[in-house]
């Protein structure tokens, strides 16, 4: 068995110090380094309310090999933009991570963290106790965590990221609260679907009154229509009307000349979301 360490940086503080502030908080850092690892899908298990399953998160992305095991993941506090871009390297997607402590998340709020990775033929098992991380805080480098390393098909790739003994004392965590705050960030990505407990989230997913239409246009057939007003609380980045021909959303959110009308105030559109279907314009 080979051993890693962690590679040390004198902002470790950052870490520790670092509150999340609920489960929902941390799993979204996990959902954020899918998307950052070029994921197509990241399908995530809740446990069983009242139960002690594990969570996991898995995704289809890139993966890691040892090495980057070593110098890329296990790096504390290192921005990841700094040397690689703020781009992924193949959906040029823009990068979520910051500062290089998300991954870390999960153990705010459980005991032993374990990532799975596969990648070129080879799967790679680390196993992270939190009471490793916690006493060697101001010595990181010197915890050495057991890295298992297995042949896999080559063709193999993605993350599962194991969070097992959850804290008693954090509520327990809700596909309700997880929903909600993921869905204005990821409910309308084309090749990027999020599944909680196998049901995909949707912007239907967003809180809110919905309505729903459906008409048949002469030069369009059918086209069905979706909206929702947000709480003024709740609303997201990206508020508009989007629309989507076979799967894929055509150029970006508009209010398609709402805002031209007097009578609808802009605090109003700025909380509208919603979504035309139009398969037949494909
Ligand atoms: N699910 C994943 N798949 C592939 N690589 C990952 C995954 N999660 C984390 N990594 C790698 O570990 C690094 C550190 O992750 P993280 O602590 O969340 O910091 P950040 O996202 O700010 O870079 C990432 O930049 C990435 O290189
Ligand atoms: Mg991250």
């Amino acid at each position: 068995m080979a051993f890693a360490t962690f590679e040390v940086d004198p902002r470790l503080a950052t870490l520790l110090g670092e509150s999340y502030r609920s489960t929902e908080q941390a799993i979204k850092e996990l959902v954020d380094n899918a998307w950052d690892a070029d994921a197509e899908r990241v399908s995530i298990r809740l446990p069983k309310p009242m139960s002690t399953e594990p969570i996991r998160v898995q995704d289809d992305g890139s993966g890691m090999i040892e090495g980057e095991i070593r110098q890329e993941y296990l790096r504390v506090a290192r921005d990841r933009r700094a040397s690689k871009g703020d781009r992924t390297p193949t959906k040029r997607r823009l990068v979520k991570g910051r500062k290089g402590i998300g991954k870390f998340a999960g153990l705010m709020v459980a005991d032993v963290m374990t990532v799975e990775t596969r990648a070129r033929g080879v799967q790679t098992t680390l196993t992270i106790p939190r009471a490793e991380l916690k006493s060697a805080a101001a010595d990181l480098e010197r915890i050495e965590l057991p890295i298992l390393m297995s042949p896999c098909d080559a063709a193999d790739h993605g993350t599962t990221i194991t969070l097992a003994n959850l804290h008693q004392n954090q509520v327990f965590p809700s596909t309700e609260r997880l929903k909600q705050m993921l869905v204005f960030e990821y409910g309308r990505e084309d090749d990027f679907s999020v599944l909680i407990n196998d049901e995909q989230l949707t912007m239907e997913d967003i809180p809110g009154e919905v309505a729903k239409e459906e008409v048949i246009l002469e030069n369009a057939g059918t086209v069905k229509a979706t909206f929702t007003v947000t709480d003024p609380k709740q609303r997201g980045k990206l508020p508009g009307v989007v629309i989507r021909v076979q799967g894929k959303i055509i150029g970006l959110p508009s209010y398609l000349g709402l805002e031209e009308a007097e009578d609808i105030p802009t605090s109003v559109l700025k909380r509208l979301y919603g979504e035309i279907q139009a398969d037949s314009l494909g």
